[in-house]
């Protein structure tokens, strides 16, 4: 089975984006046909900056094959070293009613925030449909909030196939119920742009702060607590397997707990969690060139797949002439 997702460079990875995607994506490597990439042309719909966006694509790249993606076992590469998608947005742009990308919700809701209601941001989801399109995807691991993007995606499959016969493969979103949305801080979606997340290489001082920072409600001490409505709860129950998460959850239903009690032993869970993928990061990030040449022999994998799309893709529309 062909698994393909992408995650943007635009900012620190957090437990968001672990706990959604990355640690299942490097999970199917050992089963499954695995394509992962950088996807910095759609960080560009938030980021301007050359040097940002240059810096966090490396630190994007290290931080994912440091936490296990093994590019021997997997394609993984960065987009923009394959500008083939590009054209093949354009292609599916003729097939994309504007009423369909009107309804997404994520650029709606990226605008409300103050987003530039720009094209680019617009036409995001035709690009993410050619990322996924492009390889003949099967499954693709993402969270929740890119559900509306899949069907975008399978819709103009829909749409292209019924104009020029099987060329893409229908994509299945891969959605884990489990953890769909990870919640932040202040309990709405962990997600860079609110400001609310707990990223996965920080020092400890600052990993510590972040856990503190979590909200509470104010139930007194000698209260019993509702575990289901708790942020803290509910971001280390993603550490814990099920008898875990049942002795925590009784400490919750028993008077006497105290949420910073909770907090120290969040922080040190997620501390230990990650530190052993610490020093391999670093290692890569030491070594940029070696850090590159990963990423093209990667790209030059995807380039094999991709060639043989679009040369379908160009016969079909009548661009081979
Ligand atoms: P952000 O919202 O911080 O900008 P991205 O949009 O770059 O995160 O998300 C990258 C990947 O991580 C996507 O597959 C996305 O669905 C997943 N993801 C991001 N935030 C969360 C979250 N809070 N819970 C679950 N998955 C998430
Ligand atoms: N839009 C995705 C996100 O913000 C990233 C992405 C780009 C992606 N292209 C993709 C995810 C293709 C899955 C498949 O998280």
């Amino acid at each position: 089975m062909r698994v393909l997702s992408g995650i943007q460079p635009s900012g620190a990875l957090h437990l968001g984006n672990y706990f959604g995607m990355m640690q299942k994506m490097i999970a199917y490597q050992e089963q499954e046909e695995l394509f992962c990439f950088i996807s910095n042309y759609h960080a560009q719909t938030s980021l301007s900056d050359g040097k940002v966006l240059a810096r966090g694509t490396l630190e994007a790249a290290a931080s994912f094959l440091a936490l296990g993606l093994d590019p021997e076992k997997s394609v993984f590469w960065v987009q923009s070293d394959l500008p083939e998608v590009q054209e093949l947005a354009w292609m599916l742009s003729n097939f994309t009613p504007m009423g369909l990308l009107e309804r997404c919700h994520s650029y709606k809701d990226k605008v409300a925030q103050g987003g530039r209601p720009n094209h680019g941001l617009f036409a995001y989801p035709v690009l993410m449909a050619a990322d996924i399109l492009m390889f003949q995807s099967e499954k693709v691991p993402v969270g929740k909030d890119q559900k509306q993007h899949l069907e975008v995606a399978r819709d103009l499959a829909l749409k292209f196939n019924n104009e020029y016969g099987e060329v893409f493969t229908l994509p299945e979103p891969d959605i884990d119920d489990n953890v769909a949305t990870v919640p932040g801080l202040d309990g709405r979606k962990m997600s860079k742009s609110y400001g609310n997340t707990i990223d996965l290489f920080l020092d400890d001082k600052s990993l510590r702060k972040q856990v503190m920072r979590i909200v509470t409600d104010p139930t007194p001490v000698e209260d019993v607590k509702n575990p289901d409505t708790c942020n803290i709860y509910q971001i280390y129950a993603l550490f814990l397997d099920t008898a875990g998460r049942e002795s925590l959850r009784q400490r919750y239903l028993t008077p006497g707990l105290r949420y910073g009690d909770v907090k120290q032993e969040l922080f040190e869970t997620i501390r230990d969690f990650f530190a052993p993928f610490h020093e391999k990061r670093k290692a890569l990030l030491a070594d940029p060139d070696g850090l590159r040449e990963i990423l093209v022999t990667g790209t030059e994998k995807a380039r094999r797949i991709a060639f043989k799309t679009m040369r379908k893709v160009r016969k079909k529309t009548g661009l081979t002439y």
